[in-house]
This record gives C-alpha cells, structure tokens and sequence, in this order.
C-alpha cells in the first residue's frame, strides 16, 4: 500500500479537515505494515491558484506542517513534505497537463464554485488545478488517497488521466501508472458549517463562527457550539427525525464522530433534549479532544528550525520515490533528456 494525501496551507486546519481527512492520514499511519508508505504534503502549489499574499503562505506552510504533527502524523513514520520542495509535480503536470480533456476540466464542480462569476478572470492553474492533483498521486504510485468527500471527483479525474495515459503511451503489460482509490470515513465525509447546514465548513468562508479550528481554546470552542445555527426543536430519538434538519444533523454527526459512537447511540442519549443540554455536551466533548492537539501545535508552531528539517528531510525522500516514475513518463511520451 502506499498512502498518499495533501492539504492546502491557506487558514487554519479546522474540523473538517481533522475529522474528514487528517484523523484518518494518523489512523493509516499507525495501522501501517511493513512494506507500506505514507507520504502527506502541504499543498503549497495549490495554493497559489488564488489571490495570496507570498509571505502569509510561508508562514503559514510550516503552521501546517506543526499542526499535521500535532495531529499526530509522525515525520519519522511518514514522510512529510511541501509540494514546492519536489519540482517533480510540476514537471509531471506538465505532461499530464497533455493527457488530461478540456471537458474533463470543464466538469469540475470546485473549479465552477471557486471561480463563480468571475470565470474569465480565474487564474489558469485554478483550472490546471485537478491535473496537478493528478500528479500529486500519480508520481508516487499511491494506491490509496484518504480525502473527504469535496475531493472525490478530483481523484476519479487522476483515475482517467492515469488510464489514458497507460493506454495512450504505455504496452498493456508495463503501465507507468496505478490508479489510485480514495478513502472518504462514511461518517465523516462532510462535516458542514456551524452557521449553515447547507454549506460544508470551509477555510474560506468569511466567518470564523462557521468553524471549529484545531487552534481554538476551550472557551472559543464552547462559544462557537452555543452559537451555532439550530432550529427550535428538541433532538429526535431516530435519525429520520433528522431528515431536513441539517444543522441539527450535522452537530449530531459531529458528536458521534467525536466520540465513536453512531448517531442512533447519540440520539439514544440525547433524544428529546434541546439544545441547550446538547450543545454544552459537544462543546465539551470537542475541547476535551482537541485540548491536547492545540497545545502540542502551539509548542511546535514556533520551532522554525524543527520544522524546515522536517520539511527538507520529508521533500528528499519524496525526490527519491518520485524519481522512476517521473524517469517513466519522459520516457513513455519520447522526451529526449540526454545524460
Ligand atoms: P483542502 O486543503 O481543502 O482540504 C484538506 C482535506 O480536508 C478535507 N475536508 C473536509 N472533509 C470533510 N468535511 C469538510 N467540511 C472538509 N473540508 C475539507 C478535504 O476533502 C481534504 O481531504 N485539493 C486538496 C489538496 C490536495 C490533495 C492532493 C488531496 C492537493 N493535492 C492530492 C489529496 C491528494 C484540497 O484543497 O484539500
């Protein structure tokens, strides 16, 4: 098996990200056998698809990078890395870049809800942007991508790339590359906003209230749950009594994720209880398990020194994994490269 997963370092990592994705990299990790490989990478490159600010993405690279360790992804078990370190994604989405449809693009629902109305003045890697994704799995043969669900279509796209791809260029018996599956937790796969059911919880929207964050303290946390949007009626004691209340329902989720248990175990205990018993139960619950996670990030955000190693240990043995297969690609498409 090997393990292959990324993140962008744009705001901070939040619930969704923990409990749709990161919970599950640690999980991959720690389950590991011998002969397996974790690789996970701050999706820098991806980052520069939208408007930023050079010095803010720095920053907030290595952050990230603290708060996957805090997390506990472990650089000594996994390799750890920023895509900018390992030139190899860019050069092979570049010749991805010549396999990979315009319709294909053009079918991706996160490049339509990123570029909105302003479609004409996106920028060209937000649309490329799939296709570096593509890459990102490819060029390590990953046979597995741990993601949340808003990902799913980007890697059924590295799917077909890396099919035509094989079928174009390479004999039936030597493929360059696997096509890789993603594992989305059923339970965890969209956690939503706290201030819209309708809306899954995000780094770009505007309001902090709308998200948990792993840096939160227990107060902040705690304030965020009070405040989240609900709807005036008790919590039911089935959950198709929480068919068309998607805030209810999401918090309910959020809870059994949390604790490991399903949402008929919550809804057992809670049933016919109103919010104001729940949300102080989940807020608590939520601190409780994301204390410890905050403080370790906040001791190692600040150890630059700590964290550039990491980095720079991560992106070499990422180099060195990444090499055949990108040796392969030159090959397979006729590039001459000499030496
Ligand atoms: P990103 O940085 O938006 O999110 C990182 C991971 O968190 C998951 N996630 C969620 N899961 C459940 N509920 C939510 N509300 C929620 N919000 C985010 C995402 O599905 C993701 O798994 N394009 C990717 C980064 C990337 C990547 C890759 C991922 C670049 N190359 C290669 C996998 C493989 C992204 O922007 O994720």
């Amino acid at each position: 098996m090997r393990i292959v997963s990324g993140i962008q370092p744009t705001g901070n990592l939040h619930l969704g990200n923990y409990l749709g994705a990161i919970r599950n990299w640690v999980r991959m990790q720690d389950s590991m056998e011998e002969g397996s490989q974790c690789l996970f990478f701050l999706a820098d490159l991806h980052a520069i698809s939208m408007p930023h600010v050079p010095a803010e993405l720095s920053a907030a690279t290595l952050e990230m990078a603290a708060a996957l360790v805090a997390c506990g992804i472990d650089p000594d078990r996994s390799i750890l890395f920023n895509q900018a370190q390992v030139p190899a994604h860019c050069e092979l989405q570049w010749m991805l870049n010549g396999t990979a449809r315009m319709g294909w693009l053009n079918r991706m629902t996160q490049f339509k809800d990123k570029s909105g109305k302003n479609r004409e003045g996106a920028s060209v890697a937000l649309f490329t942007y799939p296709v570096l994704q593509a890459a990102d799995v490819l060029l390590y043969q990953a046979t597995h991508v741990p993601v949340g669900e808003d990902q799913k279509q980007h890697l059924e796209l590295a799917r077909d790339i890396a099919q035509k791809f094989n079928n174009d260029f390479c004999t039936e018996d030597a493929p360059v590359f696997t096509l890789p599956d993603p594992i989305i937790p059923p339970e965890a796969a969209r956690i939503m906003s706290l201030r819209d059911g309708s809306a899954k919880m995000s780094k770009s929207d505007p309001s902090e209230m709308s998200r948990i964050e792993l840096a939160d303290d227990a107060d902040t946390i705690m304030k965020k749950i009070k405040k989240a949007k609900t709807d005036p009626e008790p919590l039911p004691s089935e959950t198709a009594g929480l068919e068309g209340r998607p805030e209810a329902a999401n918090l309910v989720g959020i809870y059994a994720t949390m604790a490991g248990v399903t949402p008929e175990d919550v809804l057992r205990d809670f049933g016919g209880e109103g919010f104001g018993k729940f949300k102080p139960a989940l807020g608590e619950l939520l601190a409780e398990t994301l204390g410890p996670i905050g403080r370790r990030f906040a001791e190692l955000k600040s150890d630059r020194e700590e964290l550039d190693a990491i980095l720079a240990r991560g992106a070499l043995e990422a180099r060195e994994i990444a090499r055949p297969t990108l040796d392969a690609a030159y090959k397979a498409l006729g590039l001459v490269r000499g030496g």
